[in-house]
């Protein structure tokens, strides 16, 4: 117990209120748990804002590498990491005991289809052994509505300590947009609920010492449903798209220039493009927790997301088959094509391949007997069936010596005119080649 509850436990002052006092004045020491795309930027603005910060990261090169403020996020310089004071890094959770906030900033995978809290569960447990009054717990990872309250309050309290009397517990999820610089943890409205208004008050100063603007929901659930509303909403439209691009192309029409038509309506439309499918760690995952969710408790799955799953699912084979098709076309056949894929990240701008379903398509072209290789600027090397594959230069005489290339990842910073200049034969699953008129390009 630091010095400050302890007095103030003794002389019967409300341990809340003196954490709020701290965290006025920055002195609060802030623990995040889970140091990766979600936990370790969030550690830097907490540690930039001058909080006295901490982190518990369970995988040990990690740790190693933030004590020798080495990164290894594509988002966050090693640079951001040597100007930070006074952050320490453990695989220990006896480092809890040096914090008075700790953030939760765990994965939350499907396992089996299934939502996996077991590592928000582990973190909990942490917590709750290294617990006192006058501490503030936040989870940070995507969930389903009631996580906070049912599960991880519970295990908190399994401590001897009273949520809200003794310590204070709230949701805030995370919405940063990895790849694009313009969105950071500290413009983008931060969405902030407590278990009480006062657990809400005490997480809403703590964010806004380092957050522009803060938005707050009367419950926990009702944030742990905001973050999956927004997550939902990408991935069901994403499916949409997809759908009506397959659908286009049986019916002759231009799904880029219908879409590209269709977005010049200034009101009611928001664009969503076509693609291979969707990756990373959130948007596949996360429409899940809550289908599951309502399996669960009401009897029945959510039609459109599992449609939408459907749909999403399916297309990395329909790329592929759509790939055979232009080889095909052109008198080659799938088996022995040499294929360059160009991007294999799940999205543009980032190095994360977690879920990408440009591998999943470079899979199937491989399994169907192609020879496949990858340009990724982000990515400069790969696991792949056991070997190590390098990114290629985009040379012109790589470039030539494919039978194919694939373009799916839509990277910035690829010469994509000079790219089908020097192609025999492009496939665009993402568009990036509308307004280069070539008879070598076909597009999704
Ligand atoms: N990646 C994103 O863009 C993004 C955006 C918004 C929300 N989220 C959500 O944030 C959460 C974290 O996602 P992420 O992308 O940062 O995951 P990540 O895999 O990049 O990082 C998680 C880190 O937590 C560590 N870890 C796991 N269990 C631990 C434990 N018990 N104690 C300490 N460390 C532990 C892992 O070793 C890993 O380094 C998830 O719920 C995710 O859905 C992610």
């Amino acid at each position: 117990m630091s010095i400050e509850v302890d007095v103030a436990v003794k002389l019967d002052i409300d341990p809340l209120a003196v954490l709020a006092e701290r965290i006025r004045h920055r002195d609060a020491r802030v623990c995040i748990l889970g140091l990766g795309h979600v936990g370790l930027p969030l550690l830097v603005t907490v540690a930039t804002a001058g909080f006295p910060t901490l982190g518990l990261e369970e995988n040990e090169e990690r740790a190693c590498a933030l004590l020798e403020r080495r990164s290894y996020l594509h988002g966050v310089a090693d640079s951001e990491l040597a100007n930070l004071e006074v952050v320490d890094v453990s695989t220990d959770p006896a480092i809890l005991d040096q914090a008075e906030i700790f953030v939760i900033c765990v994965p939350t995978p499907l396992t089996q289809q299934t939502p996996d809290l077991s590592m928000v569960v582990k973190a909990a447990g942490d917590i709750a052994g290294h617990l006192r009054p006058g501490c503030l717990v936040i989870l940070e990872s995507t969930t389903y509505p009631g996580t906070t309250e049912e599960v991880v309050r519970p295990i908190l309290e399994s401590s001897g300590l009273q949520a809200s009397i003794d310590f204070g517990l709230a949701y805030s999820p995370e919405r940063i947009d990895p790849g694009q610089g313009a969105y950071r943890i500290d413009n983008v409205p931060k969405v902030v609920a407590g278990l009480s208004d006062r657990c809400r008050d005490l997480a809403t100063t703590f964010y806004l010492s380092f957050v522009r603007d803060v938005v707050e929901t009367s419950r926990l659930r009702d944030a742990e449903m905001a973050k999956l509303i927004e997550n939902i909403f990408r991935y069901v439209n994403v499916a949409l798209v997809n759908e009506l691009a397959i659908i286009a192309r049986e019916l002759g029409v231009d799904i880029w220039e219908a879409l590209d038509a269709a977005s010049t309506k200034p009101f009611g439309y928001m664009r969503f493009a076509p693609g291979p499918g969707v990756g990373g760690h959130c948007i596949p995952v996360d429409p899940s927790y809550l289908s599951w969710q309502a399996g669960q408790r009401l009897g029945y799955r959510i039609g459109f997301i599992e449609h939408a799953s459907e749909v999403n699912e399916r297309m990395p084979e329909y790329v592929a088959i759509r790939v055979a098709e232009v080889l095909n076309g052109a008198g080659k056949s799938l088996q022995g094509a040499r294929i360059l894929s160009v991007g294999v990240a799940y999205k543009e701008g980032v190095d994360d391949l977690r879920g990408s379903p440009s591998i999943a398509v470079m899979q199937r072209l491989a399994r169907r007997g192609a020879v496949v290789s990858y340009h990724d600027p982000f990515v400069p090397r790969l696991t792949w069936e056991g070997n190590e594959l390098r990114s290629q230069p985009l040379l012109e005489e790589t470039i030539r010596a494919q039978d194919c290339v694939a373009i799916l990842t839509a990277h910035p910073g690829v010469d994509y005119e000079r790219l089908v200049r020097a192609a025999s034969l492009v496939f665009d699953a993402r568009g990036v080649t509308r307004g280069i008129d070539a008879p070598n390009v076909v597009r999704l």
